[in-house]
């Protein structure tokens, strides 16, 4: 069954954190293209097709300073979404059951607008729908962010969506059991070598991926009557007319044409200044499929580090991964960097086991050679490069001893870790600290839930025994282990790998304290 705009409603969504969505990254790249970002507490964030409201309430256990609201049409999504605003005692976070062309009257203007995975996926009504919200709904200064899939790397394999939908259409069913049934013919004609899979063995490849995915993601991302592929000039084409200007995008390094093209593309971007151009480029020569854009009404330049320093300089940098060294390698998809040299070893003594502001970072006399704006520029770089970690504010410092007892503060954590621990699917945990989530492998989150409810003493046997009765498959090197003493010696190793690195991290972001 579909609705009346084309988009599936008989089959739910799953669930998922996405951290690009996370206020933090959004003001972030803001501050990284010199714009000025909404306030860091008492904003409003609205999130247009939340799906199951994963996003939306990690980001509103993480920032209890904030209001969120979603908006999505199917009851069932936003039902799931209250279900988790229940048990997280989430008094800033609500969601509305409602297409984006009548949302409520009253309902005001945010700091934030987000949208993933929706702009390709509905018709040019529901996106006219959308840029209306845009024009309306977004206070002077805010910022929007918006997914879609992209042009030129979703061009070889259109193709799949058209096949998959095509197939899907003569079958009956629900639209799982009309997915299924697609997948099946995509491999029936691929693995007899149909022309289209010889010619394109890209695409050939890419069914496999397809059959590793969730059913559930695979019929909303297929099956909708609309589905489609933007060039960046399009979509900002279409937010320009909504009176907005594109500022930047996520994952940070995209921000940083150095780190998307290689070395014989760059003379271009290194003579033209106009952004737009370059983005048009960038996505070429990195063939590029999805983006995640971010816009701005009326945005307010911010050119000075003073400017910087003024309006972000709650935002605090760490060392992503404690303990890590120079050189460092970044695997940025088409480009691998190398961090290393004398300002990069200076920045990482100087943050070191900290959590620290920008404005301590250059005050910092060992950097003192160094002007501020270049200072700023290659603490921005790390950041893209994945040597250093945004956070709405520091993290703990933890001592190395191993915890025995610990408890998980937040209701919202502890309500997806009863949930969802052995689904089959890492989850996300809120942090307080960072303002974002941060995802636990669903083996994690049981060794964690049996941790909370019954100590250490047994910790692998009740585990391995709740892994047994969920049925959840254990793997070794690709291969199901079936025999339970192996089983119990993988869960052991799990259990104290867990404790040993995964408890302490968990700590310094505020989501597990101990007793
Ligand atoms: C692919 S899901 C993405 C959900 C969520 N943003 C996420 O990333 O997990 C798209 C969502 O948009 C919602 N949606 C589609 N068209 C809509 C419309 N016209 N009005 C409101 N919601 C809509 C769907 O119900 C679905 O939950």
């Amino acid at each position: 069954m579909a609705a009346a705009t084309g988009y599936l409603t008989d089959v739910s969504y799953i669930p998922g954190f996405y951290p690009n969505m996370a206020p933090v990254a959004l003001r972030y790249v803001a501050a990284l293209n010199r714009v000025t970002p909404p306030r860091a507490t008492g904003y409003r964030y609205l999130e247009l097709g939340c799906g199951l409201g994963r996003s939306l309430t990690t980001l509103a256990a993480a920032n209890p300073q904030a209001e969120f609201v979603g908006v999505d049409f199917n009851p069932d999504h936003t039902a799931a979404a209250e279900r988790d605003i229940a048990a997280g005692g989430l008094a800033n976070a609500r969601v509305i059951t409602s297409d984006f062309g009548h949302l409520p009257a009253d309902l005001g203007t945010f700091d934030f607008v987000a949208l993933h995975g929706v702009f390709s996926w509905v018709s040019q009504q529901v996106r006219d729908e959308i840029l209306a919200v845009a024009r309306g709904q977004l206070a002077a200064g805010g910022l929007l962010l918006v997914s879609y899939n992209a042009m030129p790397g979703w061009a070889h394999l259109q193709p799949i969506r058209g096949i998959l939908r095509q197939y899907a259409a003569l079958r009956s069913g629900d639209s799982l059991q009309r997915i299924r049934d697609a997948l099946a013919y995509l491999v029936f004609i691929r693995d007899r070598h149909a022309k289209y899979f010889e010619d394109n063995p890209r695409a050939a490849a890419y069914v496999d991926a397809l059959l590793k995915q969730d059913v559930r993601y695979l019929a909303h991302e297929y099956l909708n009557e609309d589905w489609t592929s933007f060039y960046f000039a399009d979509v900002a084409g279409m937010f320009g007319s909504a009176g907005l200007t594109f500022i930047g995008s996520l994952p940070v390094f995209t921000n940083f044409w150095d780190l998307c093209v290689r070395p014989e593309f760059q003379e271009l971007f290194r003579t033209t200044t106009n952004r737009l151009v370059t983005e048009a480029h960038k996505d070429f020569c990195a063939n590029t499929a999805f983006r995640w854009d971010v816009y701005a009404r009326s945005p307010r330049p911010m050119p000075d580090v003073a400017d910087r320093l003024r309006e972000t300089d709650d935002i605090h940098f760490r060392v992503a991964r404690p303990g890590t060294t120079l050189p460092y390698q970044a695997n940025l998809g088409v480009v691998t960097s190398t961090v290393q040299g004398p300002l990069y070893q200076a920045l990482l003594d100087v943050v070191g086991g900290r959590s620290l502001r920008m404005s301590e970072i250059l005050a910092d006399s060992r950097l003192a050679g160094t002007p501020p704006a270049d200072l700023v520029r290659a603490v921005d770089a790390g950041v893209a490069m994945g040597l250093f970690d945004i956070a709405t504010s520091a993290v703990r410092e933890v001592t190395a001893d191993q915890l025995q007892g610990v408890s998980v503060p937040h209701a919202f954590n502890r309500a997806v870790i009863s949930a969802e621990s052995l689904g089959g699917r890492s989850l996300a945990l809120a942090s307080p600290l960072t303002g974002t989530g941060h995802t636990v492998g669903d083996l994690d989150a049981a060794i964690l839930h049996e941790l909370i409810e019954r100590g250490v003493d047994g910790l692998a046997g009740r585990v391995a025994g709740r892994l047994t009765a969920s049925g959840r498959a254990l793997q070794r090197d690709g291969k199901a282990v079936t025999d339970p003493a192996e089983r119990l010696t993988l869960v052991e190793t799990a259990c104290t790998a867990f404790r040993s690195q995964s408890l302490p991290w968990l700590e310094r972001l505020g989501i597990v304290d101990r007793t």
